[in-house]
């Protein structure tokens, strides 16, 4: 009797450190990226164009050392994003020291301002990928789609919805972007972070309390610039977002009415049947 009360705590003990293992091994594991709320989530979200224009600025003033943007100026003065004017769009863009696509008569390759048509250069420091991945290691991704591109397992119940197009959670790039920037948790170790896959990051923290001056009164924390910036890269991925929405519910009002108008004339056809 005592003997097989020996074997049953022992099974106890072996089986309370076996899932005492799983558990370390689990905290040990990839936390995810923390849900947060943004203004252009769900059916009916919009870009918030402050919050946007800030983004700019903190993408101008910092990520734009390192990282491409390869959108047109005149992105920023589309209607339901930045919202620019296409004076302070154009005045922006020649500000910038852009490569002409054609050689000039002697045919050289020349530099000129920008204007609107044109592209973001790359960053200077940087004039190719190869350049930058010499310098980091790895290459800084170009951000015109990088809030599209990144994507991670939900877990249930959320990767049911996740699978539908429609009900997919559009927001786990902004999610990613703001989780990175605020993911350099060791100090004494500025390549760590908690949301980078394996956590070693090639990208040094970029930024933090205080790198940019805001103008229009946002304090100017690390939760608001992570925030900002992945905003606003959110509808560099797809500044037609506004309009996308606008339609798709324009065309669920159309079908609900069309349905309804189907049932009456269904019932009415019946009725004059009889
Ligand atoms: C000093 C150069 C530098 C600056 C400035 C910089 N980055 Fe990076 N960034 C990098 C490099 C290099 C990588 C590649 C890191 C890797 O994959 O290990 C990277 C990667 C990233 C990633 C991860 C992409 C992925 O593949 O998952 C995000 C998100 C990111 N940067 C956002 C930003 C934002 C936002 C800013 C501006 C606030 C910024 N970066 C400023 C160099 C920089």
């Amino acid at each position: 009797m005592i003997r097989f009360k020996t074997a049953l705590t022992s099974a106890a003990v072996a089986f309370a450190l076996a899932g005492g293992f799983a558990l370390a091994q689990e905290t040990e594991e990839q936390p995810k990226p923390p849900r947060e709320t943004w203004s252009f989530g769900g059916m009916f979200g919009t870009y918030d164009k402050a919050q946007l224009q800030r983004g700019f600025q903190v993408y101008k003033e910092v990520c734009s050392n390192c990282h491409p943007l390869t959108i047109p100026f005149r992105t920023l003065s589309q209607p339901g994003g930045t919202d620019f004017s296409e004076d302070q769009v154009k005045t922006l863009a020649a500000t910038y020291q852009v490569t002409n696509p054609e050689p000039n008569d002697k045919g050289e390759i020349f530099k000129r301002p920008g204007t609107p048509a044109d592209n973001f250069p790359r960053p200077e420091a940087y004039p190719n990928d190869q350049a930058a991945a010499a310098t980091f290691g790895k290459a800084p991704p170009d951000m015109n789609l990088l809030a599209k591109a990144r994507k991670y397992e939900r877990g249930f119940p959320w990767f049911v919805f996740d699978a539908l197009p429609g009900l997919q959670y559009q927001e786990m790039g902004a999610d990613y972007i703001h989780a990175i920037l605020t993911g350099y948790t060791k100090p004494d170790d500025p390549q760590w972070n908690l949301y980078y896959p394996g956590h070693k990051i090639a990208m040094p923290q970029p930024i933090s309390d205080g790198s940019v001056a805001y103008k229009d009164g946002t304090p100017p924390t690390l939760q608001n610039y992570s925030k900002d910036i992945a905003a606003f890269l959110s509808w560099a991925a797809e500044p037609n977002l506004n309009e996308r929405k606008r339609i798709g519910l324009g065309a669920m009002i159309f079908l609900f009415v069309l349905a309804g108008l189907l049932y009456f004339t269904k019932k009415r056809v019946w009725e004059s049947a009889h």
